[in-house]
């Protein structure tokens, strides 16, 4: 990549259901331990969409939120990305519900799916598209309501997920700031391992697909933990070679919110101290393509990322998909 930056982030935004669910009230859903759950995860609490509301509402406030720092009104807005695996429904795109709720009626919008891997990938493509001179203007928003996919009998992945959006409002970048590099891999062969296999069309709904539960995530935990730490180190080291720097030129690591086992293992490979590592999975749980967003944006609001301060993100979800970006705030 070349070292001058074609885009910065000008705004971040995100957004949370108020109605929280902690580890203890999942102990009266399924067989399961705070003990256990903050042991092997990290999480303590997630935050859940409440009855009524969808996907393209959250986003759609995490939006509001990065415009109005970003200084843009919706109309300036030309590409508007939603990375989602829990889309409002099947078509048309959670961008475009999304597009009409903000009243972005200047943007091309369309919805891409990379799992926890979405917003990176939703931010290098926001990136080319403004390097290649076609638009100026990108609204990148990781959304998830993922406690509608989630099988709340199986104890193995219902107390890791939870819902929430997070966006970035890309623009051309004057001076050194923004996207230093950008890396994004995928290995289809793996994908049995971590989906959700109802609803398209290889199992059209039905009462049979119902009762056997296919509209809900399936993961095989323990394979999907290890392809976690090997990519996201690769895409780590893979993002700081192609920008000329090391770790120990990095202010903050924000790696996707999946599990805290598996942040520390990649940090520890990494060497960086803890100082170094943002973690916020206590409160959200793993919120998939937001749980970067989201996490960027607390660290803006708390001071831990200040303008001009390099930031590497890191994320690895469903595909299998991963990705990096070494950015200047
Ligand atoms: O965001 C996309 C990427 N996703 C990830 O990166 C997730 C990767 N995987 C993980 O984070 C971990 O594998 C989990 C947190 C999902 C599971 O942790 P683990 O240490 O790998 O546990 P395990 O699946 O090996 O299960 C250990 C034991 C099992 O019991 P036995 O067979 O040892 O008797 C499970 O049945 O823990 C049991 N178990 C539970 N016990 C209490 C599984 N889930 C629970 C639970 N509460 N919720």
């Amino acid at each position: 990549m070349n070292s001058r930056p074609k885009s910065m982030i000008a705004g971040t935004g995100s957004a949370v259901p108020e109605k929280v669910l902690t580890n203890a009230d999942l102990e009266k859903i399924v067989e399961t331990s705070d003990e256990w759950i903050r042991e092997r995860t990290g999480i303590e609490r997630r935050h859940i969409l409440e009855d009524g509301l969808t996907n393209s509402d959250l986003a759609a406030r995490a939006a509001e939120q990065a415009l109005k720092k970003a200084g843009l009104t919706p109309d300036q807005i030309e590409c508007l990305i939603v990375a989602t695996i829990t889309p409002d429904m099947g078509f048309p795109s959670t961008a475009c519900a999304v597009q009409s709720k903000l009243e972005a009626f200047n943007a091309a919008a369309f919805d891409i799916s990379a799992a926890c891997s979405g917003f990176l990938y939703g931010l290098i493509m926001g990136d080319s598209f403004i390097a290649s001179g076609l638009y100026k203007n990108v609204l990148v928003i990781g959304s998830e309501v993922l406690s509608r996919m989630t099988d709340w009998e199986d104890r193995a992945t219902c107390v890791l997920f939870g819902d929430g959006a997070g966006a970035a409002v890309l623009v051309p970048s004057g001076d050194n700031r923004g996207l230093l590099s950008a890396y994004m891999k995928s290995d289809g062969r793996l994908g049995y391992l971590l989906n959700c296999p109802g609803g398209g069309v290889t199992y059209p709904a039905s009462h049979e697909t119902v009762d056997q539960r296919l509209h809900f995530i399936k993961m095989e935990g323990r394979e999907v933990y290890k392809h976690a730490v090997r990519t996201m180190v690769d895409a780590a080291v893979h993002s700081l070679e192609l920008a000329g720097l090391t770790a120990k030129d990095i202010d903050l690591l924000i790696t996707h919110q999946a599990n805290k086992r598996i942040i520390h293992a990649v940090v520890q490979r990494l060497k960086l101290p803890d100082e170094k590592v943002f973690i916020n999975i206590e409160e959200y749980g793993n919120t998939s393509a937001a749980s970067i967003p989201i996490a960027m944006n607390q660290a803006i609001e708390e001071g831990r990322l200040k303008e001009g301060q390099l930031c590497l993100m890191v994320a690895f979800g469903g595909g299998f998909t991963w990705a990096s970006s070494l950015v200047r705030i």
